[in-house]
């Protein structure tokens, strides 16, 4: 008898260590191994290790190419990433291939959108360069003048993407006594009117922001979407924040606007590349800070975003409806 037929459990592979929830969900009903680090899986490992599986719990880091769908073969029906991006699984060819493909929407909104207010605040308040400053002795007598940084208090935000997380972001920051919310997508959002948030053209956002949002997915319409030719439309004082996905941003035109105080700064929880080389010119500017790609770590955010990922695997192998399908 085969190792198949002993086996009528569905197998799924689970590309790193991730929260208990998730593997107490996939346990009861199926076999499943995985890559036992909490650091990303090398390709060459994931090839090999996708042989004959029915369902893929993957990451964001993972990349989900040809390569591995061939590798895993035509016992594979799902892939799921623990992430609402999904930009590293080729979709097409899942879709080619007949096989499902789901995220895990909702679940981090409100972890990210937080972590959104909380570069926004540490970047417009200067809030590192003061820290910094007590660690290396240089906080002298209090000074009229010194580390002085911007209100949300009668400005405008700007908004790219209103899915959840922008929504989430804009409503925590009204009441912050924001004068206009203006946002940018590729069609006007109903629920905006609850917040008396305009939808206007992506110029007009850059132009007239105080604080531009990034809350966007990295499609082929938002690659660098934000450029040189962008920074120079946007107001001198601007601050940037950026927690959707790194490629938005150019990041050589970004590092000379900031460097040539074309815009007042930036505040990015993601990157390109990620990580970002320690040698990167972006962390010796004062007006930057980065984040290593932490705005869903909260213990309620990653332990639901491990479960509803191992749900998605089993409403396949149960043919029900899906919490993210994606395809
Ligand atoms: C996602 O879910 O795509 C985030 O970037 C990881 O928190």
């Amino acid at each position: 008898m085969s190792e198949r037929e002993q086996s009528p459990r569905p197998r799924v592979y689970v590309t790193r260590r991730v929260p208990q929830p998730g593997i107490d969900v996939l346990s009861k009903e199926c076999d499943l191994t995985f890559w036992d680090s909490d650091e990303a899986i090398p390709q060459d490992v994931l090839l090999e290790n996708v042989r004959g599986i029915d369902g893929l719990f993957c990451m964001l880091t993972d990349n989900i190419n040809t390569e591995v769908l061939e590798a895993a073969g035509p016992s594979l029906k799902i892939v799921a990433t623990m992430s609402v991006g999904f930009e590293h699984i080729d979709i097409q060819e899942c879709q080619k291939r007949g096989i499902k493909v789901a995220n895990t929407p909702n679940v981090s909104t409100d972890s990210v959108a937080e972590f959104t207010v909380t570069m926004l605040l540490a970047c417009s308040r200067r809030l590192l360069e003061g820290v910094d400053a007590v660690k290396k002795g240089q906080w002298g007598k209090w000074k009229p003048m010194w580390l002085l940084g911007v209100e949300l208090h009668n400005s405008v935000v700007g908004i790219l993407g209103f899915g959840r997380i922008g929504y989430g972001v804009a409503r925590r920051l009204k009441p912050f006594g924001v004068a206009r919310l203006v946002y940018s997508d590729v069609t006007p959002m109903g629920y905006a009117a609850d917040l008396g948030a305009e939808y206007v053209t992506f110029d007009e956002m850059v132009r007239e922001s105080d604080f531009v949002c990034i809350c966007c997915n990295l499609t082929p319409q938002t690659k660098h979407k934000f450029n040189k030719k962008v920074f120079e439309k946007m107001k001198n004082t601007a601050i940037l924040i950026n927690t959707g996905r790194g490629g938005v941003i150019q990041h050589d035109d970004l590092y000379e606007a900031l460097k040539d105080k074309v815009i007042g700064g930036a505040a990015l929880d993601v990157t390109e590349p990620e990580p970002l080389p320690k040698d990167s010119p972006l962390l010796q500017l004062p007006n930057c800070i980065v984040a290593p790609h932490m705005g869903s770590n909260t213990w309620p955010s990653r332990n639901m975003m491990s479960a509803t990922t191992a749900k998605n695997i089993l409403a396949v192998f149960h043919r029900e409806d899906l919490v993210g399908e994606v395809v």
